[in-house]
């Protein structure tokens, strides 16, 4: 360990001495400078209860005297000089302040911090309370070599820190200091700039360093504006610094630009933090990760790891961000206009900044250390108040207890010039002593741990500058994995057009038996008018789940009773059983609404691809949405319901119509607006129909007025035409179906598969070590684990990524903020993409109906029903809003069905018992 003037140290940091306390906050703090007060005793673990006013004045000032009234606080003397023993300590009082006191400027921050950080006040706030775009904490695995710069009081300090990837164990530092020329910080900016960029050039040519990029992390210790992490405005100099041509200006730039000169190509300013920032992450690097940073020095500050979603001025909603709360100005607005002193006036006054960062008593104006602010230089208020040199040793001595007291409430010290290894820091000393019992006092349901930041900020910003790599680099293999399933405008519109020429091989009498989309008539030619009446039966089957209705339609509207039946899968997979069920369903259903002496038309809504015969007649072609009941495909479904009747020896059975869902959902809600003439389902499946031009329908006799089409689009692509959108998941999730190669855009959509797809990706991600750090989760590995419905929730906007971790954890997935933040990313991209390509389908659709009426603007209602659709947080909005793009000449209005499609199934027996066609 060499040590003097052009330093340099080579080799492994010692490790730091750690004082700290189990849970809770954590709390970091750079060391002391030279001549600072020995090691930091363990900080006690006792929450201290309220102490009397005697005690506490003993605290503040080892002396149990009352504490002065605020407004006694104001009447104080000033003289110049204090002789007796008794005006000294009447002085010192002064500068004591009561518990409640700091009560109350706690309360007056935690209020000034909510002000800087919503969007609304934050231009007013004086506790700035800025974005660091530091959305993460080291997780051990950095790696690499990494430059530092930081530019501290009066010397610039270079390191170049190796990160071993041993979890930040044992890096190697090299670093130089240079000390900086006396008036570079109140010249013009770009001198300052180059003076820093000369002294890397002079500390790289000082070690072999290699060629290869180096990336460079700037600590730049006054309050900017932050967009990202290598973007930053100088909002302000302080601390005696000036140099022109800075303020609002990025800081990030003009270091690069004048790197640049040094013709230094290879290095790359990555980030730029604050050197609260760079505390925090330093001490992070022993052990569990830090959250709130504080520094006492020739200025103040703080930063703390925050919810992002508070931070109303970043854009980030999730996860975490980190924020510099700045609160050096704090009280500027004269918040603490009943704790400042005439001391503290006078040292204002004499400040670079009269009134301005009242918060901040940097040591030197309180005789601690030196400094450049103020006329009086070091002491200045101690001697001020007459105290002479040292006073501040003297037992209860004000200024260190005063400022540790407000510290908590409020302040901290500051190294100057790092040593690194263990060394005596203010924290250590009564300060660290005071802050901690007093937060305790103020604070007592958080346990905060004072560990003193060895090497002050260079480790930390390395560690910063390693973590925004190993994002960058993350970032960019997830943007690879998650990039075939981000669709461009120029897919969808492809998408379109395949749906439209699928659609128009369904209606074509040659080519519906080999189009995807088959176009199924449904023999429904007209939405309700109105004048439907009766009671009738329903059957809904095919969604989540099986429900039995009796529908009571009248003048005054329509009232429905309803049960929720299970269909075991043993059933819905089984060999006959699934329509006995059915009917004990129904006679359930008919002994408890008191209805087994009635005979009622029944309306089945069938959700699955039918050939329809007749309204009465529908021809089972297969079934999808995990049914396989034998005994049933090819067969007329009504049929089946009928027979099993007879077995029941339930005679009360009169089917009078059958429809798919999409065909009930469109009547439901064609019954309150008679422009609705599209059904959709996003449920556990997907499909939709629309009223098509009977002359289209070349299946079909007849060229009059419109027909229902049951467009069964969930076997769209299932003859290869949307193989090129299909990724490696999908065909995972498709092949463990049971009806494998069939249904793939409804693979691509539905709440079926949607869960499925997020799993397969989450255990791609999990192998690239890009997730759950690469560890191996048994759990993902179980089917359907990842249901859809966790899509829905882990969408949920602001959903605070704690509740994310809560999800992954029920499935045994031990989640950090990033894999939480990862795991959202990869559900919105599946989602969107459905919704996407729902609204790609949707498109062709509505375009058709507009091409067909010859219209140049089409209005239509689409009635729309499923669980996805309505659950979701955002598939609706998403599908809207591509729809808009996709059909700019069709106004589609969305009508969510409230009572599902068995209303409708009864609208359609209405019509057919009326004897007309519907
Ligand atoms: C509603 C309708 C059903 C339809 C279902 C689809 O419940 O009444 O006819 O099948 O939605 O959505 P789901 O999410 O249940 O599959
Ligand atoms: C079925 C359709 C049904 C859709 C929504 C699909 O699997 O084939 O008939 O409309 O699911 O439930």
């Amino acid at each position: 360990m060499q040590r003097g003037g052009g330093r340099q140290s080579l080799g492994r940091a010692p490790p730091a001495p750690l004082v700290c306390l189990g849970v809770g906050r954590r709390v970091s703090c750079p060391p002391a400078g030279r001549g600072s007060e020995g090691d930091a005793p363990p900080p006690s673990t006792q929450v201290p209860s309220e102490p009397s006013p005697e005690r506490w004045s003993l605290l503040c000032t080892g002396k149990a005297h009352p504490c002065p009234a605020p407004s006694e606080r104001h009447s104080l003397p000033f003289t110049p000089a204090l002789t007796s023993r008794a005006q000294v300590q009447r002085a010192l009082l002064a500068l004591t302040i009561p518990l409640e006191a700091l009560q109350a400027v706690k309360d007056r921050m935690l209020q000034a911090m909510r002000k800087g950080l919503s969007r609304q006040t934050h231009a007013q706030a004086n506790v700035r309370m800025l974005p660091a775009y530091i959305c993460s904490t080291p997780d051990g695995t950095e790696k690499g070599d990494i430059l530092v710069v930081e530019l501290c009081q009066s010397h610039v300090r270079t390191l170049r820190v190796t990160l071993l990837g041993d979890g930040n164990q044992s890096p190697q530092v090299t670093y130089k200091i240079f000390d900086m020329p006396g008036d570079i910080t109140q010249g013009k900016g770009e001198a300052l700039f180059d003076f820093i960029a000369q002294c890397l050039r002079q500390f790289l040519a000082g070690i072999s360093s290699p060629q290869h990029r180096l990336p460079l992390g700037f600590v730049f210790p006054f309050s900017c504006r932050q967009t990202q992490l290598d973007k930053a405005e100088l909002i302000s100099w302080s601390k005696g610094f000036s140099c022109s041509d800075v303020e609002g200006k990025d800081v990030v730039q003009l270091l690069q630009s004048a790197i640049k000169k040094q013709e230094l190509h290879h290095v790359d300013v990555v980030a730029l933090m604050n050197d609260t920032v760079g505390t925090m992450m330093t001490c992070s690097m022993r052990g569990e990760p830090c959250e709130v940073a504080l520094i006492v020095g020739t200025g103040t500050n703080s930063c703390f790891m925050a919810e992002a979603q508070l931070v109303e001025m970043a854009e980030e909603i999730s996860g975490q961000m980190c924020v510099i709360t700045e609160w050096g100005c704090f009280g500027d607005d004269g918040t603490l206009s009943d704790i400042l002193t005439p001391y503290d006036q006078h040292v204002d006054q004499e400040s670079f900044n009269p009134g301005e960062k009242r918060c901040t008593h940097p040591p030197e104006r309180a005789g601690h250390g030196q400094g450049k602010e103020g006329s009086g230089g070091s002491g200045a208020p101690a001697e001020r108040a007459g105290l002479l040199p040292g006073a501040a040793d003297l037992p209860g001595g004000g200024e260190p207890r005063r400022r540790a007291l407000r510290c908590w409430a409020g302040c901290h010290p500051q190294p100057h010039v790092p040593e690194p290894g263990p060394s005596p820091s203010s924290f250590s000393g009564r300060f660290g002593e005071i802050l901690q019992s007093v937060t305790g006092l103020l604070a007592p349901e958080c346990m905060a741990t004072l560990l003193p930041s060895v090497d002050g900020t260079g480790q930390g910003a390395a560690v910063v500058t390693a973590v925004a790599l190993r994002l960058a680099a993350q970032r960019h293999e997830v943007d690879q994995l998650l990039a075939p399933l981000q669709l461009s405008r120029a897919d969808l519109e492809r998408v379109q057009a395949l749906m439209r020429r699928e659609m128009e091989l369904g209606l074509g009498l040659e080519s519906h038996a080999n189009a995807s989309v088959r176009m199924l008539p449904t023999y429904v030619r007209g939405t309700p008018d109105g004048t439907e009446r009766g009671e009738f039966l329903a059957l809904d089957l095919g969604g989540t789940n099986f429900r039995v209705l009796v529908v009571r339609v009248a003048q005054d509207g329509i009232r429905m009773a309803s049960e929720i039946y299970v269909i075991p899968t043993a059933v819905m997979q089984g060999t006959g059983e699934l329509f006995n069920h059915i009917i004990e369903c129904i006679m359930d259903f008919q002994l408890k609404q008191n209805l087994l002496e009635q005979v009622l038309p029944l309306g089945f809504t069938f959700s699955f691809p039918c050939q329809q015969l007749g309204l009465d007649k529908a021809v089972l072609l297969s079934w999808t949405k995990g049914f396989s009941a034998s005994g049933c495909v090819g067969q007329d479904v009504v049929q089946l319901l009928r027979e099993a009747a007879q077995r029941k020896q339930h005679l009360g059975l009169k089917v009078v119509a059958v429809v798919n869902d999409t065909v009930g959902t469109m009547m439901s809600c064609g019954y309150d607006d008679p422009k609705c003439e599209i059904g959709l389902i996003v449920g556990t499946g997907t499909n939709a129909c629309y009223m098509e031009e009977m002359r289209n329908v070349g299946t079909v006799e007849g060229e009059q007025g419109r027909m229902c089409i049951n467009m069964e689009w969930g076997a769209f692509g299932d003859n290869g035409c949307l193989d090129d959108f299909f990724t490696d998941f999908d065909r995972l999730v498709d092949e463990k179906t049971i009806n494998a190669g069939k249904q793939r855009f409804e693979k691509l959509i539905s709440g079926m598969y949607l869960g499925e797809i997020v799993r397969h990706i989450l255990l791609a991600l999990v192998e690239k070590q890009l997730l759950f750090r690469g560890k191996p989760c048994p759990k993902l590995q179980t089917r359907d684990i990842f249901q859809t419905k966790f899509l829905s929730t882990i969408e949920i906007d602001g959903l605070a990524l704690q509740q994310v971790r809560a999800i992954l954890q029920d499935l045994e997935l031990q989640a950090s903020f990033e894999d939480s933040l990862l795991v959202q990313k990869v559900c919105q991209t599946v989602s969107l993409r459905a919704a996407q390509l729902c609204a790609a389908g949707l498109a062709a659709v509505v375009e058709k109906m507009r091409e067909n009426r010859g219209l140049a603007q089409l209005a239509v209602t689409v009635g729309v029903d499923g669980t996805l659709y309505k659950m979701h947080p955002r598939f609706s909005q998403h599908l809207q809003q591509m729809l808009r793009d996709l059909a700019p000449n069709c106004t589609v209005t969305f009508l969510q069905s409230e009572d599902g499609s068995g209303k409708g199934a009864a609208l359609v027996a209405a019509v057919a018992c009326r004897g007309a066609e519907p």
